[in-house]
């Protein structure tokens, strides 16, 4: 009887430290967006978000982005006029590299949230 109880512990010991790193490896979708203050990507700031993540646009570039670059045609996100993805005041979807936006949009974004891949 000892033993086995004694090998039922290991085996949960064991079975704990192989649970423990896939559990703590909650996987975070990092990625990178380039959002620029004047058209054809200029005065671009390197901004990191997440896939579902909503961001608000940092002071400097709040309210003044003029053209985006999401690195790839498949890569889209949503970009709001309003912070925190409200979509009252319009949003748009947008992917790869966007030289101007439209007059409803161009120095007007203030947060954005990039889309999983369907
Ligand atoms: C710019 O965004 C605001 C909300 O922050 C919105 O009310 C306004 O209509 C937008 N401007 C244009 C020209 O669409």
């Amino acid at each position: 009887m000892f033993t086995l109880k004694s090998f039922a512990a290991v085996a949960v010991v064991l079975g704990l430290a192989q649970a423990a790193p896939s559990s703590a490896a909650v996987p975070r979708d990092i990625t990178l967006l380039l959002l620029c203050n004047d058209a054809n990507l200029g005065d671009c700031l390197d901004f990191q978000t997440e896939i579902d993540l909503c961001k608000n646009i940092p002071d400097g570039f709040d309210n003044s982005v003029s053209s985006v670059n999401t690195f790839s045609d498949f890569k889209l996100c949503n970009f709001y006029n309003n912070p925190d993805c409200n979509e009252d005041a319009g949003s748009i979807t947008l992917g790869g590299v966007q030289n101007t936006l439209s007059a409803e949009f161009d120095d007007n974004f203030s947060s954005v949230k990039c889309l999983r891949n369907k």
